[in-house]
């Protein structure tokens, strides 16, 4: 079939939907006409996505403020958006935390934080958002990263987390699969004006470091995510399942390279331990 992307009246649902790559992907499912919900902690942050998607195009927009930390909360957020719009289309589970440390500095309880946003809120929204997603047809997208299978100096937390995220969705697309929905995984690579490349990409030099590396000679746009985020939701994407993808300009075939050396280097000389 040709490549469809009209989401009239779709639902789709963004958790971790109210800035960077994950917005523009609410934003770009909005233009198509779809009925879109997001979730993020920040009340203020909702409300100001929730109006974008409205001017964006969107047949309905709505918002819930929640962690993902919380199984409960994301539960209740979750049968709110499907009182509301109905049975899901897709799911979309992208919240997640970073700052570079190095493992021997930092406390069990912030290599936890990054574990329980990343890994535990995707099961957390996998499993409340099961029981509303629509059989057969619905698509959930994981949003990754490549440090879920490439090693980072000062990404211990992450590559954990993300590596099971995307261990998740392998493993149930198969259980899910059966019912009829499919599940994947995109993996960003650096994408340009967010908070994640700003925090791992801070200066000027850390910033051309990165577009040196990548083999198309540029850091991504929230487009190029939001792109291939339309088509996994899509029914061209219809036999597409289990997979991890990544949308980097073939950044992570070099593994993390010489920025991640850098980046090593660089925490190693701020470090307490000298
Ligand atoms: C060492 C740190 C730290 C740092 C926090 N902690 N920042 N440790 N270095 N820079 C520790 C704290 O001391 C604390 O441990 C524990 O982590 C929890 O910190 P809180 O501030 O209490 O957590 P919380 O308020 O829940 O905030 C979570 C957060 C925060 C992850 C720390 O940064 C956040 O809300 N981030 C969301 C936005 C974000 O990170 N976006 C980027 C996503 S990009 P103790 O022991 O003191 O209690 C991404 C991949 C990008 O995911 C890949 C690019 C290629
Ligand atoms: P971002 O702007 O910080 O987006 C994170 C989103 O998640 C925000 O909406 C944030 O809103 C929400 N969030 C964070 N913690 C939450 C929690 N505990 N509960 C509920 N919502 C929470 O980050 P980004 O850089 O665009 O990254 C988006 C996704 O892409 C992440 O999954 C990240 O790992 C991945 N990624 C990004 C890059 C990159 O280059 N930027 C590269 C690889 C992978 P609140 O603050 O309101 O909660």
């Amino acid at each position: 079939m040709a490549l469809e992307l009209d989401f009239a009246d779709k639902v789709v649902v963004v958790v971790g939907g109210t800035s960077g790559i994950n917005r523009g992907v609410a934003e770009a499912y909005a233009s198509h006409g779809a009925k879109v919900a997001v979730a993020s902690r920040s009340q203020d942050k909702v409300d100001d996505t929730v109006a974008a998607l409205q001017a964006a195009g969107a047949t309905q927009a709505m918002g819930a403020a929640f962690d993902v930390r919380d199984p409960q909360a994301v539960a209740d957020g979750l049968a709110g958006f499907h009182n509301a719009f109905g049975d899901f289309d897709v799911l979309i589970s992208g919240a997640a935390g970073n700052f570079p440390a190095l493992a021997s500095e930092m406390s069990v309880n912030a290599f936890k934080t990054v574990i329980d946003i990343d890994l535990m809120g995707t099961i957390h929204v996998m499993k409340a958002g099961y029981a509303f997603l629509k059989r057969p047809g619905a698509s959930i997208i994981n949003i990754s990263a490549p440090q879920a299978f490439i090693p980072y100096e000062g990404q211990a937390h992450v590559c954990a987390a993300k590596a099971g995220v995307d261990q998740i969705t392998r493993t149930l697309s198969l259980e899910w699969g059966v019912e009829g929905i499919r599940i994947n995984s995109v993996v960003p690579g650096f994408i340009d004006e967010t908070e994640g490349a700003d925090r791992l990409a801070p200066t000027p030099q850390a910033r051309q470091a990165v577009v040196d590396s990548v083999p198309l000679g540029r850091m991504g746009t929230k487009t190029d995510m939001a792109n291939m985020c339309l088509f996994l939701g899509s029914d061209a994407a219809s036999y597409v399942s289990g997979t991890v993808i990544n949308v980097d300009g073939a950044l992570y075939q070099r593994g993390s390279g010489q920025f991640g050396q850098q980046m090593g280097a660089m925490l190693r000389s701020m470090s307490s331990r000298g």
